[in-house]
C-alpha cells in the first residue's frame, strides 16, 4: 500500500541498518508477546520507534485494506463522508491506511499518547504522504457534532476495554473499526465491547453475519482473521533477518455501524481454516445466526487451478453453500458453495 523505501528514509532514526533493525524488531516482539509489563519501552526512544515503523507499520496497515475488501460500497461511502478518528495510531499507521483507502473522508487525526510516536508519524506526513488532511495529537480532539469513525489499532488490548468503551461513549461514532493482535486474550476482551456496543444501538458489520451472541462466549476457543499479504522484497527481507513472519498475520477485527444492519441472509463467515486434507477442505463457519458449524468442502467441487486458489484464501471471507449431508461432530457436506473473491 505504501513505499516502502520512502519509509525507511522518513524513519526518525534513519541510518539504522537492516541487523540493527532486526534486532530491534525482535526485542519489541518479546516485548508484545511475553514481557507485557515493559510494553512502553517499547516506544522509549527513536531507535525502537523507527524499528517499529520499518516492520510493523507498512504491515499492520494491510489488515485496515483487508476490512476494506470486505465492506460493501455503501459502507465504504458513509465512511468517506466522516472524520477518521485513530486512536493508538503509532507512527500514524491506520490514519495514513485510511488516507488512502477513504481519500474522500474529512479529515485523518491520529492520537498517541507516546510523544516519540507522534513525532514519527509527522515526520513521515512532512517527508512523504504530505496531506494536508492528516493531522496527529497527543491529546483527544474536542467532542462536536461532526460524523466521526474511530480506528482502534492494535490499542485497545494495550488501553484497556474500559477505556476504549469511554473514548466511544465521548465521541457516539457512526463507525468503529477495531484491528488487534489475533490471539484468545484479546479476543475475550473483543466480545465484551462487542456486547456492550450492541446494547447502545451498534450493529455489528463483520465479522459476524448476525446480532445474536457469539457462539464461542464462555468456552475456550476464539475467533480471529488470519491474513496472508505478499510483502515488499526489502521488507520481506527484514522479515527473515528478524525470524518473524508476516505473510501470515493473525488478526482480531471487528467493525461496527451505529443502528445499520446489512441483510447477510444465507451467508456465512469462514472463522477457522482447520484443515486441508486430500479429499475435502474443512473450514469452521458462523452463520446468519451466529451458529457455528465445520463444514466439509469436497475438491471434486472444484477445478484444479481454483483448488490452488483455495489453499491460499485467508479466514475472515464469506461463503454461501448448500448441504449434501449432515455429519457427525456439527459437521456438514457441502453440495455447493461460493467462495468471496474465487471465481
Ligand atoms: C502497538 S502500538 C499500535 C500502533 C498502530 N495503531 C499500529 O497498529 O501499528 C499501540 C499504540 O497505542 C498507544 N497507546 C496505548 N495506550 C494509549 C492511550 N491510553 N492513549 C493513547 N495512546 C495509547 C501506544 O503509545 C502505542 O503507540
Amino acid at each position: 500500500m505504501f513505499e516502502y523505501d520512502k519509509i525507511l528514509k522518513s524513519l526518525l532514526n534513519p541510518n539504522l541498518n537492516k541487523q540493527q533493525l532486526a534486532k530491534l524488531i525482535g526485542t519489541q516482539s518479546t516485548q508484545f508477546t511475553s514481557e507485557r509489563t515493559k510494553l512502553k519501552n517499547n516506544y522509549s526512544d527513536e531507535d525502537l520507534i523507527s524499528a517499529y515503523t520499518s516492520f510493523y507499520f507498512p504491515t499492520n496497515a494491510l489488515k485496515l485494506e483487508f476490512l476494506v475488501e470486505h465492506l460493501s460500497e455503501q459502507m465504504k461511502a458513509e465512511i468517506s463522508k466522516t472524520h477518521i478518528l485513530d486512536i493508538g495510531t503509532g507512527p500514524g499507521t491506520y490514519a495514513f491506511a485510511a488516507s488512502e483507502l477513504f481519500s474522500g473522508a474529512l479529515s485523518f487525526t491520529g492520537v498517541d499518547e507516546s510523544k516519540l510516536m507522534i513525532d514519527q508519524a509527522n515526520k513521515l506526513n512532512d517527508e512523504y504522504f504530505q496531506n494536508s488532511k492528516i493531522g496527529f495529537s497527543q491529546t483527544l480532539p474536542n467532542v462536536d457534532d461532526e460524523p466521526r469513525t474511530l480506528i482502534f489499532g492494535n490499542s485497545i488490548n494495550e488501553m484497556g476495554m474500559p477505556a476504549a468503551f469511554k473514548i466511544i461513549k465521548r465521541y457516539n461514532p457512526k463507525f468503529i473499526i477495531c484491528i488487534e493482535p489475533g490471539t484468545k486474550d484479546v479476543f475475550k476482551d473483543l466480545l465484551a465491547l462487542r456486547k456492550k456496543l450492541l446494547l447502545i444501538d451498534y450493529k455489528i458489520q463483520y465479522p459476524c453475519m448476525g446480532q445474536g451472541t457469539c457462539p464461542l462466549e464462555g468456552i475456550d476457543d476464539w475467533c480471529h482473521q488470519s491474513i496472508k499479504t505478499s510483502l515488499d522484497f526489502e521488507l520481506e527481507s527484514l522479515s527473515q533477518v528478524a525470524k518473524l513472519d508476516r505473510k501470515v498475520m493473525p488478526a482480531t477485527i471487528h467493525f461496527y455501524a451505529l443502528e445499520h444492519v446489512e441483510d447477510k441472509a444465507g451467508q456465512a463467515r469462514i472463522i477457522r481454516l482447520k484443515k486441508n486434507v486430500k479429499h475435502a477442505f474443512l473450514w469452521d463457519v458462523c452463520d446468519e445466526n451466529n451458529k457455528s458449524v465445520t463444514l466439509e468442502v469436497p475438491k471434486k467441487l472444484f477445478k484444479k487451478k481454483v483448488v490452488k486458489q483455495l489453499e491460499e484464501i485467508s479466514s475472515g471471507i464469506s461463503v454461501r453453500y448448500t448441504i449434501d449431508k449432515e455429519l457427525e461432530n456439527s459437521t456438514v457436506r457441502v453440495k455447493t458453495i461460493e467462495v468471496e473473491g474465487i471465481e
